[in-house]
């Protein structure tokens, strides 16, 4: 696996790549800190591409102020390993002011979309990934790009920007990967504590409760939310930001659970904020 930090090295060693293979290039843009759910985005790439190329990015543009960005966990070296693992061929890993030239005045705005759901808690969120998605949609010009179905909300952002800006790129969501007990892998799991990641488990169990009722044949998108937000209340430890059943597109609340609808959680446990979610 080669590693490049600019963009010129890395425009220059997808160049090279191309001219070797004629096959489609696949992207897994991600902010390090890998965990198994990562790396089933590089291993579908690898399957499904000739070239597949990671980026490593903890981009300032979406941590407002106050948010995670300093702690955020960094660790490149083991990065680089569970990559090439992973049968990555390109690593591109750009310093700050790379990606974010200072001055630089031009963003992506994911409009009424970004400011739903985790938009709402995270404003300017959106705007942040929605322009860094962008930017290295430019430099490296996937065909595919590989995004967890855990960020629901981000896809449903970068499927618009996607639509709406004629990126020639297919997003491809991958499934949510879980540890045993149910608790949606993320990096920020690292933050909790022993405790906090007890109850940090009231997530996938609201969620599993939804889906226990909707198998029994209850597709009140009101009844099923009160049922998942009761298990989340007899909880303590844990705050309940939203969990909603939407529309997977508009991201706006439906009242009747049909297939394909999205059903979102988000809560914080202690500092760290936690999201997860199934599709009906
Ligand atoms: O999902 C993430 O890790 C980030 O939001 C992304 C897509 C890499 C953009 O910084």
């Amino acid at each position: 696996m080669q590693l490049v930090t600019t963009i010129a090295e890395a425009r220059a060693a997808l160049h090279t790549a191309r001219a070797q293979s004629s096959g489609s290039l696949g992207l897994v843009p991600t902010m390090g800190a890998l965990h198994a759910g990562h790396l089933s985005l590089a291993r579908r790439a690898r399957v499904e591409c000739s070239i597949v190329a990671a980026s490593l990015f903890v981009n300032p543009l979406q941590f407002a102020p106050g948010e995670d960005f300093d702690r955020y966990p960094r660790q490149l070296d083991a990065d680089r390993t569970l990559f090439a693992e992973a049968g990555v061929d390109l690593l591109f890993a750009p310093a700050a002011a790379e990606m974010t030239p200072p001055g630089a005045t031009t963003f992506v705005d994911a409009g009424e979309l970004g400011s739903r759901l985790d938009g709402a808690a995270r404003p300017g969120h959106f705007r942040g990934v929605a322009t860094v998605v962008s930017k290295l949609f430019h430099i490296i010009q996937p065909g595919r790009a590989y995004f967890g179905q855990k960020d629901a909300v981000q896809i449903a952002v970068l499927r618009r920007l996607v639509s709406d800006l004629n990126f020639p790129v297919e997003l491809v969501a991958c499934p949510i990967v879980r540890d045993p007990d149910g608790l949606a892998l993320s990096s920020r799991n690292a933050y909790l504590s022993a405790a906090e990641r007890t109850h940090a488990l009231a997530l996938s169990r609201a969620l599993t409760t939804m889906q226990t009722r909707l198998a029994a044949g209850e597709t009140r998108a009101a009844a099923l939310v009160a049922a998942g937000r009761a298990v989340v209340h007899a909880q303590p430890g844990i705050a309940l930001e939203y969990l909603e059943a939407v529309d997977p597109a508009s991201l706006l609340p439906v009242e009747t659970v049909t297939p394909g609808t999205l059903v979102a959680i988000a809560a914080r446990v202690g500092h760290t904020r936690l999201i997860d979610n199934f599709v009906a």
